[in-house]
């Protein structure tokens, strides 16, 4: 049966934290996982999480199966807090949230949801996040890559991106990164993602909104003003989202699938669609992670204490991408590094070719993916300027 299967390479990023853990080196910076971390390089479980988990665990009385929409309580409580109190859409019932085992669980969902319903291709801005073509290659889409980051100036081709917006069809999908861009931290801003949304109206394609990051960038509200202005303006749009970053959830496996319908008729359609797909692989997400973040949200002391948390969170990475860009600039390094300070989330991506990149690993223990993604998490008052120095001698060779 599997004699002919070949073998596969090792997950690049995932094989990244097993070099640097074997790595003997006394000095070392690992930039490359995609988690968060504290100046002290761990990955706490967040107070609010832990006060959640020890109700729950108290409170608890079953193992049952929870539905397949996920845990209860838990759709409500993310739709409230992504799209806000009150959101037309939400109140016209052209929304249905579900939750799923992690942003990939959603993206693998929303993907076969596409396919189900004849998208013809997904057009994506260049670059984006790895695990994009294999997810939706899974489901049998093809992922058309169109410009979007400018190296040179660590900011954006928009002309070139709208230009490809422009030419989308009505069975077309358009991939776009809710916030905090994976890999390159350069998001769309307001004004660029009301230029989207209004090619959307008079073209009439769909967007697959992927939003991992939520409250990573500015705060709750203003994060979300791509997922509110798409669900408020559009008839029809899917949003992926993800609890492994802001709720520091990663191995709980949560998530969530929003479904935004031209009708109360059409959500209805497109949620049966989407439960008998989630059944058909994974048949219900686990409880766990749902039932912490509704005990979260629906509880106001956690879910306030939850949002200082997070806010704290992006504070940490704001002030990281600083000292970084401060530390570069007295190094000379030039514009387009400094454009590092303007970018959000967790990335961006170093000026380096893969020889670079390799170089900083083998003559620094400087660890990043092979694009030059580094995780700012990683930076910090200790080894800011043993990494610059780094980057000054392997860009000068
Ligand atoms: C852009 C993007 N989308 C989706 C995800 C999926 O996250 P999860 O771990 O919740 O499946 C990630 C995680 O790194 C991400 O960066």
């Amino acid at each position: 049966m599997f004699a002919d299967l070949p073998l596969l390479p090792p997950d690049a990023l995932l094989g990244l934290t097993k070099l640097f853990n074997e790595d003997k080196r006394a000095v070392k910076i690992d930039l490359g996982v995609g988690v968060f971390r504290t100046l002290d390089g761990r990955t706490p479980i967040l107070e609010s999480v832990k006060r959640a988990e020890a109700k729950l665990l108290s409170a608890q009385t079953t193992k049952v199966y929870t539905p397949p929409e996920g845990a209860p309580g838990f759709a409500d409580a993310i739709a409230r807090l992504l799209l806000g109190e009150g959101h037309p859409a939400v109140a016209d019932g052209r929304v249905f949230a579900l939750q799923t085992p992690g942003g990939c669980g959603a993206l693998r969902v929303g993907a076969e949801l596409l396919k189900r319903a004849g998208a013809a291709r997904v057009v994506a801005g260049a670059p984006t996040w790895a695990n994009h073509q294999p997810l939706l290659a899974a489901a049998g889409l093809a992922v058309e890559m169109v410009p979007y980051y400018d190296a040179k100036t660590g900011g954006l081709f928009f002309d070139d991106f709208m230009s490809a917006v422009e030419k989308l069809g009505p069975k077309d999908v358009l991939l776009l990164h809710g916030g905090c861009h994976n890999p390159t931290g350069a998001d769309l801003s307001p004004a660029q993602i009301d230029r989207v949304i209004a090619a959307a109206e008079r073209h009439g394609f769909a967007p697959l909104v992927d939003f991992a990051y939520h409250g990573f960038a500015a705060d709750l509200d203003a994060d979300a003003f791509m997922a509110r202005e798409i669900a408020r303006r559009l008839p029809e749009a899917l949003i992926t989202y993800s609890c492994s970053k802001n709720f520091g959830l990663y191995r709980e496996r949560v998530g969530a699938l929003f479904l935004i319908g031209e009708t109360r008729e059409r959500v209805a359609a497109m949620r049966s669609q989407a439960l008998s797909l989630a059944r058909g692989n994974y048949s219900m997400p686990p409880a766990h992670g749902g039932s912490i973040v509704a005990e979260i949200l629906q509880s106001s002391d956690l879910a306030a204490l939850w949002k200082r948390e997070v806010a704290e969170m992006a504070a940490q990475i704001r002030e990281n991408r600083r000292l970084f860009v401060r530390t570069a600039g007295e190094m000379q390094f030039g514009e387009r590094v400094a454009a590092i300070e303007r970018q959000n989330g967790m990335f961006s991506m170093l000026p380096l070719s893969e020889a670079q990149v390799m170089a900083m690993r083998e003559r620094y223990g400087v660890y990043m993916a092979n694009t030059g993604r580094i995780n700012l998490c990683g930076v910090n008052r200790m080894n800011v300027e043993y990494l610059c120095n780094g980057l000054k001698d392997v860009l000068r060779s």
